[in-house]
């Protein structure tokens, strides 16, 4: 910069020598202009190139304090992320119902004990309660237990008439072992209206189940019991992994999925919809279990595992 400076004093001072030859006689001028000429020249000359080079090195530092991303560098290993098999399976599972007309709802993970219990036909003090663990808040609410506490609501928001499924996460007070979780994911579904039956329920089952699994796959119900429905089954599934059993199925080429049945009258008359004229049916299911049906899982503790090398592995 010291060098621009005394450059541009000295053309000054150049400027002023010629100003003052003006003033002197012409036939006195020539020989002096002439060389004042060539001096103002130089340093102009000198001026542009300093002034050049220290533009050149402000620009080099500027670019030296910018994080430059080269965008020729090799790719130095970083893995892409990738979805939990459970979502990708959870994701499938709404895509088909969303292909049949089901709306996809989701709820809060915090219920109140009415929309968790009371709502779904599990009254104070029903033995039924202790069939799910509960984890309670203190304010008297509930981690959700199951995806059964937004019934209700949905009920409410869209009955007498209408199809949704809802596929929430879950928690209980369980004692961990390779197929119980204490959170966990379940995916509910409710049909209400007009002329519904168990046949309605198998029909869209075994087609979200076909598309999960990517080819057809027997089921069958057991009578078994629910507060939250009438009649109420088990929903098993062929085990698609063996032909004679496996750990999965447990040697027995069943896979038990979740419930199912009719909805309980109590349900839809706390929802406002009059059991007289309109019924459905609904289920529950794991999203675990089909995930490690679909992927000859048996160890469902993997999945909140954190393991990233393991889920990365399930394709
Ligand atoms: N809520 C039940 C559970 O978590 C699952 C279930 C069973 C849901 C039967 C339903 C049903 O809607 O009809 O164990």
């Amino acid at each position: 910069m010291d060098i621009i400076k005394t450059l541009e004093e000295e053309l000054k001072a150049v400027k002023k020598q010629m100003d003052y030859l003006r003033s002197l006689e012409p036939s006195k001028r020539a020989a002096t202009g002439a060389a004042l000429n060539t001096r103002k020249k130089g340093i102009e000359e000198k001026l542009f190139s300093a002034q050049k080079e220290a533009r050149v090195q402000e620009v080099n530092a500027k670019l030296a304090a910018d994080k430059l991303v080269d965008i020729t560098a090799p790719d130095l290993g970083a893995k892409r992320g990738h979805l939990h098999p459970i979502t990708r399976v959870q994701r499938e599972v709404e895509d088909v119902f969303a292909s049949m007309g089901f709306i996809i709802e989701e709820g809060p993970e915090i219920a109140t004990e009415f929309d968790n219990f009371d709502a779904v036909n599990v009254p104070a003090n029903h033995p039924a309660r202790d069939m799910q663990d509960t984890f309670w808040l203190s304010n008297g609410q509930v981690l959700k237990t199951h995806t059964s506490a937004l019934q209700n609501a949905l009920l409410r928001r869209y009955g007498p008439e209408f199809k949704a499924i809802f596929p929430g996460r879950c928690f209980r007070n369980e004692a961990v072992d390779a197929s119980h979780e204490n959170t966990f994911f379940q995916v509910e579904g409710m049909m209400v209206g007009k002329d519904i039956s168990i046949a309605n329920l198998i029909y869209f089952m075994q087609t979200a189940l076909a598309a999960v699994f990517k080819k057809d796959v027997k089921v069958r119900l057991r009578p078994s019991y629910f507060p939250f429905v009438e009649p109420g089954f088990e929903f098993d599934a062929k085990c698609i992994i063996c032909e004679n059993g496996c750990s999965v199925c447990k040697k027995t080429g069943w896979v038990e999925l979740g419930g199912c049945g009719m909805i309980h009258p109590n349900v839809l008359r706390m929802g406002g919809v009059d059991p007289t004229k309109y019924q459905g049916f609904a289920f529950g299911f794991g999203l675990p279990r089909l995930t490690m049906l679909k992927y000859g899982i048996n160890e469902i503790r993997y999945f909140n595992s954190g393991n990233l090398e393991f889920l990365r592995s399930v394709k």
